[in-house]
């Protein structure tokens, strides 16, 4: 009976080592692809979207594009490094608040919707965009303050 309790032990423990691990994000968003196609997505609905186009009148957009696929790359565990500037560098002197953000992000899940995302994928990303937010939207709190963790790997234009 105790030979049979270590082999039913034995199997258990092999069968748990062969089950498949999760996929991360990145595999989730659809890889490079899928980040792909969810930025050229945003592009089309910031292109329709009246409260957030005018910001973006000035803006080298295939730049935009490539830091963006980067970053979301990176944040998602994927093999990427961002290589963009800043979040408070880049968004200085916009003056953005919470209904430009809002929109932005109302984009965004419209641009994952479009590129067939799952719900849980979508709401995993914005969850990992979140820390950004007070960089993004009080940049002078960070421009000439000691340096952070995710500010490793800027570069400045
Ligand atoms: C968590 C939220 C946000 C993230 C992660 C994010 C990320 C980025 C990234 C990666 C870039 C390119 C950086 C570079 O060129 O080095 C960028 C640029 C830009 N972002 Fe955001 N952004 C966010 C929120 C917003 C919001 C709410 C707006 C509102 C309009 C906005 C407007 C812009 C504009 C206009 C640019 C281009 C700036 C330029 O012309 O140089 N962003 N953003």
């Amino acid at each position: 009976m105790r030979l049979l309790t270590i082999i039913a032990l034995i199997w258990l423990l092999a069968a748990c080592s062969t089950t498949p691990t999760q996929p991360t994000l990145y595999e989730r968003l659809g890889e490079q692809e899928g980040i792909t196609t969810i930025v050229d997505n945003l592009l089309y609905e910031i292109g329709g979207n009246d409260t957030l186009l005018p910001f973006f009148a000035a803006t080298n957009i295939s730049r935009f594009r490539e830091k963006l696929i980067e970053q979301l790359c990176q944040v998602s565990d994927g093999p990427c490094d961002y290589t963009g500037d800043s979040m408070a560098q880049v968004h200085a002197g916009m003056d953005l608040n919470d209904s430009h953000f809002n929109a932005l992000v109302t984009d965004l899940v419209a641009a994952m919707d479009e590129a067939g995302v799952a719900t849980g994928a979508q709401n995993d990303l914005l969850a990992r965009l979140v820390p950004m937010y007070d960089e993004v939207m009080n940049p002078d709190d960070y421009i000439n303050a000691e340096p952070t963790d995710t500010d490793a790997n800027r570069v400045t234009r």
